[in-house]
Formats: structure tokens, C-alpha cells, sequence
């Protein structure tokens, strides 16, 4: 504390909430309860709840100065919560901590220790001695372990918990990791050790998972696409963008799709082959529109009406994409060309290249 000034707090608190309305007041307790002598402020960092969320973090503001709220309109997302609260202060270290009540708070002080001993990031673990996760199903229980273990891969460094979502760190290491964040999802100790150019000084304090009381979890469908997304933008993100290497993958299975019923229409129903080969341009339109409305752009999902215009906009888009890809695959197959796998690779990859690009900018732009 001694060299930093001396209004200025030691840790800072970011706490992304959305819908959490009755764990506010006690959470704030439970950390004043638990700091003692150590000058901490927490940032709140509300997604537009629903729930009067706001509003209880206004209350509690009132009496206690430590206490301050970003409220984001229009955005999503754990991970981004917390870069932006840690952002909002100046405090030299930085924890991150769920607003459910489901953090151990009384590990803040020992994670604070640890780093003021040396260490660059201490991370509250329920996998090692000591720790737990308390009343967990099976199922649960069980997609947490395959998620840990798939998350130690793309480290190189060895993490009993990867996938906490309470830890405390320098800002200066949050700095450092800064440029490399996906920032995609919930996983964001993951994406800040895996966006580090050398391994950090880790250490590791037991906690024990609590048990939820008041409010829902928002783990669902979303949530596991998002930490699919990170793995994948942690191994290639540095070369490609993530949504491409999975708009790619939809293409592919759009032209197995396509296949599939050119060969049902062509075989089964006999039809003749101009027939056939448009239903199967369409099929595979509509596939991949959806493939991409659910996966690739999952989180900017178009509904209702906006679906109906982007699903038209794709169509258009990808004929401009297939005619460009005739064009320059007959064109590299001029005269003085005849190499056929290069020339249809090239017209290929253009269209994919082209509709990746229009269909990000204009169909799902949100
Ligand atoms: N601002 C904001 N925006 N906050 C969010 C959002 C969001 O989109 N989604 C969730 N939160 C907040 C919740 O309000 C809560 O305070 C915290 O983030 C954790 O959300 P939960 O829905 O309670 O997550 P969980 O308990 O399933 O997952 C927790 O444990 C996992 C380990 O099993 C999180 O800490 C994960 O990060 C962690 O990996
Ligand atoms: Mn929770």
C-alpha cells in the first residue's frame, strides 16, 4: 500500500451482476465484513437487469462510498463485465467475483496476500486441497471436469481451476494480457492466462463453492457456445477470426447438405438434374442461414421479421458469392491454366471470403 497514493484503494472488486437484486445488499456486507484494514472499492458491472438490480445498488451506494456501478445497455457478457470494470478503477490489484454469493469473500484477503508476497495472479480454486464445489449434480459436476480439462489444453502453464470466475490479479498483469483478450463468454481467467506472453506466478486458494440462495444462474446453451468460441479464438484467433473458422465449418456441412439432397432429388424423386440442383442450392442456403444465425452469430441471433430479411439478404448474397466463385474459377481455368483443383480452390475460397465478410457486415451487423 505504502507506495501507491494514499486515497487511492488497494484492490478493486469487479463484480459483473445481471439480475441479482437480493445478493447485493449482503455481498456488500460480506466483503466489508471480510476486507478489515484493507482499502478496497467494488465496482458493479450490471448488464440492464430486469430486476431492480440497479436500484438495490444504488441503496446500498448510498452509505457506502466504496460502492460504484457501470450499467451497460445493449451488451452481454461476463467476460467483458469484468475488462470494463477493471477499467473503471486505478486500484493496483484487481479481483473478479461473481455477485451471487457463491464466492467465498473471506479468501479475499489471503488472494491479496499472496500477491502482495509476489505473486502475479492468485486464483480462488475449488480443485485443489481444501476446496469444493459443495451440492453439485453429477451432470454438473461432470461438464465442469470435461470444461477444466479442456480448458488446461490451451494452457501452458498448469491451472488446477482454469475456469474460476474468482481471482485476483496485478494490474499490471491485466495490462499485459490486455491486447491478446478474446473477451468472449464467461471464461475470462482463462482468456487473461492464455492471453499472457509468459506464464504467470500463480497461486492457487482453496474455496468452497456455495450454493446459490437468492437468484438464478445464467449458465445455459449460450454459455457452453461462448467457451466453445474462446477455445477455438485461443488456438487460432491469432491468425484467422474465430467466426470465420466457424463460418467455414458451416459451409462445409452446407455442401454435404447440398449433396445429400441433389442425390435424394436426383435418385429418389428423379428429377432431372436443373430441378434437382436448385431445391439443393436452396436446402443448403436455408441450412447455413440458420447454422450461422445460430452458431457462428449466436449471440446477434436474428428473430422474427429481421430474420425473414436476413435470411433474404444471405440468399443474395451468397448467389453473388457462387457466381463470383464460377467467374474466377473459370477464369484461372482459361486457356493458358488447366489446373482444375487450383481453380476451383481459388473460386471457393473467394466466395467464402466474400460471404464471410458481407454476410458480417450486413446481415447480422448488430
Ligand atoms: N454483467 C453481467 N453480464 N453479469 C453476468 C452476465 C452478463 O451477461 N452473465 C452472468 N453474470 C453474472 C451473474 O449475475 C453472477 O453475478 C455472475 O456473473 C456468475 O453468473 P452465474 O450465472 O451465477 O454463473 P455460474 O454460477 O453458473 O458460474 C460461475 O461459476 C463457474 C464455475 O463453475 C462463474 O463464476 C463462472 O465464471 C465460473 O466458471
Ligand atoms: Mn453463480
Amino acid at each position: 500500500m505504502s507506495e501507491t497514493h494514499i486515497c487511492l484503494p488497494e484492490l478493486c472488486i469487479v463484480v459483473p451482476v445481471l439480475n441479482e437484486r437480493d445478493n447485493i445488499a449482503p455481498l456488500v456486507a460480506a466483503v466489508r465484513q471480510a476486507m478489515g484494514e484493507v482499502a478496497w472499492e467494488i465496482v458493479f458491472v450490471d448488464d440492464n437487469s430486469r430486476d431492480g438490480t440497479r436500484e438495490a445498488i444504488r441503496a446500498v451506494a448510498a452509505d457506502e462510498p466504496r460502492v460504484r456501478m457501470i450499467h451497460r445497455v445493449g451488451r452481454r457478457g461476463l467476460a467483458s463485465a469484468f475488462i470494463e470494470g477493471a477499467h473503471a478503477s486505478f486500484a493496483p490489484n484487481i479481483a473478479a467475483m461473481d455477485g451471487d454469493m457463491q464466492h467465498d469473500e473471506s479468501r479475499l484477503p489471503l488472494m491479496l496476500q499472496a500477491l502482495r508476497d509476489g505473486a502475479d495472479l492468485a486464483i480462488g480454486s475449488r480443485y485443489v486441497p481444501g476446496g469444493g464445489v459443495g451440492d453439485w449434480d453429477k451432470t454438473r459436476a461432470g461438464m465442469s471436469d470435461l470444461a477444466t480439462k479442456l480448458g488446461q489444453k490451451v494452457l501452458k502453464t498448469h491451472v488446477a481451476d482454469p475456469m474460476s470466475g474468482f481471482f485476483m490479479l496485478k494490474r499490471e498483469v491485466f495490462d499485459r494480457a490486455m491486447p491478446g483478450l478474446s473477451a468472449i463468454g464467461f471464461k475470462i481467467l482463462l482468456d487473461i492466462i492464455a492471453s499472457l506472453p509468459t506464464p504467470p506466478r500463480i497461486v492457487e486458494i482453496p474455496f468452497q463453492f456455495r450454493t446459490r440462495v437468492a437468484g438464478e444462474s445464467k449458465l445455459d446453451a449460450g454459455v457452453m457456445r461462448d467457451f466453445a468460441l474462446l477455445l477455438v479464438d485461443k488456438m487460432v484467433g491469432h491468425v484467422v477470426p474465430v467466426r470465420f473458422v466457424l463460418f467455414a465449418a458451416v459451409g462445409s456441412v452446407g455442401i454435404v447438405l447440398h449433396m445429400l439432397v441433389l442425390l435424394l432429388a436426383l435418385k429418389a424423386a428423379g428429377w432431372s438434374f436443373d430441378q434437382a440442383q436448385a431445391m439443393a442450392t436452396a436446402v443448403a442456403i436455408l441450412g447455413n442461414f440458420g447454422l450461422n444465425n445460430h452458431v457462428t452469430f449466436g449471440d446477434k441471433r436474428l428473430k422474427g421479421l429481421r430474420m425473414w430479411r436476413g435470411l433474404a439478404l444471405f440468399a443474395a448474397i451468397s448467389a453473388v458469392g457462387a457466381a463470383g466463385n464460377l467467374s474466377v474459377a473459370a477464369f484461372m481455368f482459361g486457356p493458358q491454366m488447366t489446373n482444375w483443383f487450383l481453380a476451383g480452390f481459388v473460386g471457393a475460397a473467394m466466395s467464402l471470403v466474400w460471404n464471410y465478410a458481407v454476410s458480417s457486415a450486413f446481415v447480422w451487423r448488430r
